[in-house]
């Protein structure tokens, strides 16, 4: 039976206090709404829909970025998780699978949760809704129990005296049959403290069917709503946690975990090391055995096998590095191939370019990439040597086993084996620089 996964964000998020719709701020680098758009995965979803109201057009845009086959569904006014819910009626009136309910501000929700919430599902659940035991259940929905059936969910709005004491609380995350789903939220009624359409009140519904309706529990931590930029932060270092004792698990030596920043996309092969305070910022890939020192700052961008990267180096979008390169320390790569052993080992700047197998780039060397409107591409063969403090003004290439003379401005093609030297040449004055500097102190009364 396939899975259909709705995720709510038509919700203002006021207590962000920003400018930014609330599912549209980063966690580990992805909105947080792509986090939530993440475990259709989990859940083999053939369908997502993400319903969407405050700054729409902007979380739509980014929902599309993520996966183009998502349906943007709109909830122009906000009456409620049920109402919100409502809204994908039509999108989904054929559908007959289980339907999950994510917000799209809860992004630590966990593969095996879910999984849980399907099995319920798969054993005759109409309604699974998951819940877990607060600290302070405060402004959260009760969970009615009755031996293995929920009951009733409860707003805390709502809630007596006696259910207020209940911990077992609401998650928001439901996994409902698709055949009910919508005849459920007929029977709904704006008749709460918040005259809203409450999505939580389908329980007490299906229980008057007499349908089976399960909790399936799961830790408060992987529940977090994000509704403040302290949520946020909280939320963040949960996922840095969780991010660096996988990578531990997958075989990574973390010197120093606390200080590594993964993104929610980072994969790093086995036996990679990390040294101390390294950033990943989206789409790294870094293969076995790599090695990045301290204080390097990556993103989009690929590590082969056996390279070294780092300390204090910065790869930027479309940075690739083949097996053995390494790239040292001040130096900075963007949209450039670095091939098979190359070396780019201090104080270098490399911009849409290539650079050839065992390569050496000298100190200090500055890819000109730039004339001030367009960008344009270098190209350097194999096992070249650029001497070091030369700029390479592109569009320019070097040629295989050329050799580039220190404090060269290329500004021309340089055939393979060549020799370039193009700075101007050095005159040696005899005696000269003595009688200066005596002529110089003389002045001065020394
Ligand atoms: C909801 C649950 C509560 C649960 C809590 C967990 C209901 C009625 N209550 O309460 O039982 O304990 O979450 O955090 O469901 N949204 C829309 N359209 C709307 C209203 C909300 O898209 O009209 C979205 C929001 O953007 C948000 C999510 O639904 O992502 C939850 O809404 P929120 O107002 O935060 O619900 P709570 O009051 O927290
Ligand atoms: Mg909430």
């Amino acid at each position: 039976m396939s899975t259909a996964l709705i995720i709510l964000a038509a919700g203002q998020g006021t207590r962000m206090n920003s400018d930014t719709p609330k599912v549209l701020h980063k966690l580990a680098g992805a909105p947080l709404v792509w986090h939530a758009m993440s475990r259709a995965t989990d859940i083999d979803a053939k369908k997502t829909l993400v319903v969407v109201g405050h700054g729409g057009d902007q979380v739509a845009a980014s929902a599309k970025a993520f996966d183009p086959d998502v349906e943007i569904i709109w909830q122009t006014q906000q009456n409620g998780t049920g109402h919100a819910v409502l809204q994908t009626a039509d999108a989904l009136a054929d559908f007959t699978g289980p339907i999950f309910v994510l917000f799209g501000d809860t992004p630590l929700l966990q593969p095996d949760t879910l999984q849980n919430m399907r099995t319920a599902y798969d054993n005759g659940a109409a309604v699974t809704v998951l819940g877990f035991d607060a600290q302070n259940p405060g402004g959260y929905g009760r969970l009615i129990v009755n031996g293995d059936q929920l009951q009733q969910i409860v707003e805390a709005k709502d809630a007596t005296e006696d259910q207020k004491r209940v911990t077992l609380c609401n998650s928001g995350v439901m996994c409902v049959d698709g055949t009910v789903l919508f005849s459920l939220l007929a029977d709904v009624t704006s008749d709460n403290a918040a005259g809203e359409l409450y999505l939580t009140s389908i329980v007490g519904i299906a229980r008057n069917r007499g349908l089976d309706c399960r909790v399936i529990r799961c830790a408060e931590s992987e529940t977090l709503g994000v509704n403040s930029r302290q949520d946020l932060a909280i939320a963040e270092a949960a996922f840095q946690s969780r991010a660096r004792l996988s990578a531990l698990d997958n075989g990574i030596t973390l010197e120093a975990p606390d200080s590594v920043r993964f993104a929610f996309d980072t994969v790093i092969g086995r036996d990679v090391v990390l040294e101390p305070n390294i950033y990943f910022g989206p789409g790294v890939t870094i293969e076995t055995g790599a090695h990045i020192r301290a204080f390097s700052h990556l993103e989009s961008c690929h590590v082969s096998k056996g390279c070294v990267v780092g300390p204090y180096a910065r790869l930027r979008p479309g940075a690739e590095l083949g097996n053995g390169a390494k790239i040292g320390n001040f130096v900075e790569i963007k949209a450039a191939q670095i091939e098979e052993n190359a070396k780019v080992n201090h104080f270098t700047y490399v911009g849409d370019a290539r650079v050839g197998e065992g390569t050496n780039i000298g100190a200090g060397t500055i890819f000109c990439n730039y004339d001030g409107v367009n960008k344009h591409f270098t190209d350097i063969g194999k096992n070249v040597f650029i001497g070091s403090n030369s700029a390479l003004v592109a569009p320019v290439s070097v040629g295989d086993n050329a050799f580039i003379a220190t404090g060269s401005v290329i500004t021309e093609n340089v055939p393979a084996e060549d020799m370039a030297i193009a700075r101007a040449r050095q005159i040696n004055k005899p005696g000269l620089g003595k009688r200066v500097m005596d002529r110089l102190r003389a002045a001065k009364g020394k």
